[in-house]
């Protein structure tokens, strides 16, 4: 399973590539607005510094909502760096452009992933990544989870070779949950990833380890 970390926060992309543990990065303009990103010309140099914390993909969305937007944009983005993975989300002209960018083997993330269709279409246009937002659904009370289940059987099916990466994902447990379900990569917050770190148990071992340690060495 990939972990990607889900922000636009150099210090914490930073933090997290330093655990080791670290396979991409997913942005989106309303993270690049919560960091005070403006402008595409900021914005596109904010992709670069990214790319040079981390070592693997970094989705870079696109604004455009028309086909022709798309590809100027998303080439834009893929000429950026190596790394640039362009997310075009889930409507007919963000189709039309998964397929454009596949058939030029520029990588694609298909964001706004809330079906089963959604994700069918985004695996037939040839989606390197497609993410469905399990938070989002949780928060209209819909089954996050449950649509993460179908999709892995539907691409399963097939043997699609799209990545479902789980998105919005807001909690550790939700992590877990994932990866008992078989979705390829996961893209949440840094808190969410610290937390598979945390047992009391584990701290409590560690300060009888400690405290012996020094009794023993009085
Ligand atoms: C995915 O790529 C999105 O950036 C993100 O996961 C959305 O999460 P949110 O629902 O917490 O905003």
């Amino acid at each position: 399973m990939k972990f990607f970390i889900d922000t636009a926060n150099l210090d914490q992309i930073a933090e997290a590539q330093a655990l080791g543990i670290l396979d991409g990065v997913t942005t989106n303009p309303s993270l690049m607005a919560k960091e005070g990103i403006k402008g595409a010309e900021n914005i596109k140099n904010h992709y670069k510094k990214i790319c040079e914390i981390v070592t693997g993909d970094v989705s870079a969305e696109v604004i455009s909502t028309d086909f022709e937007g798309m590809i100027r944009e998303g080439e834009e983005l893929a000429a950026l760096h190596p790394q640039i993975v362009v997310k075009i989300p889930m409507i007919k002209d963000g189709v039309k452009a998964i397929k454009y960018f596949t058939d030029k083997g520029i990588k694609t993330n298909c964001t706004l992933i809330f079906s089963v269709g959604q994700a069918l279409i985004a695996a037939k246009a040839g989606a390197t990544y497609m993410s469905p937002f399990i938070g989002r659904l949780d928060d209209i009370s819909t089954d996050g989870l449950g649509l993460i289940a179908d999709i892995r059987e539907i691409y399963d099916n097939y043997d699609f070779d799209t990545q479902i990466l789980a998105a919005s994902v807001r909690h550790t447990m939700h992590i877990i949950e994932c990866a008992k379900l078989g979705a390829d990569v996961m893209t949440g917050p840094l808190k969410a990833i610290e937390g598979l770190i945390k047992h009391p148990l584990t701290d409590i071992g560690l300060a009888k380890f400690l405290a012996d340690y020094n009794k023993g060495v009085k």
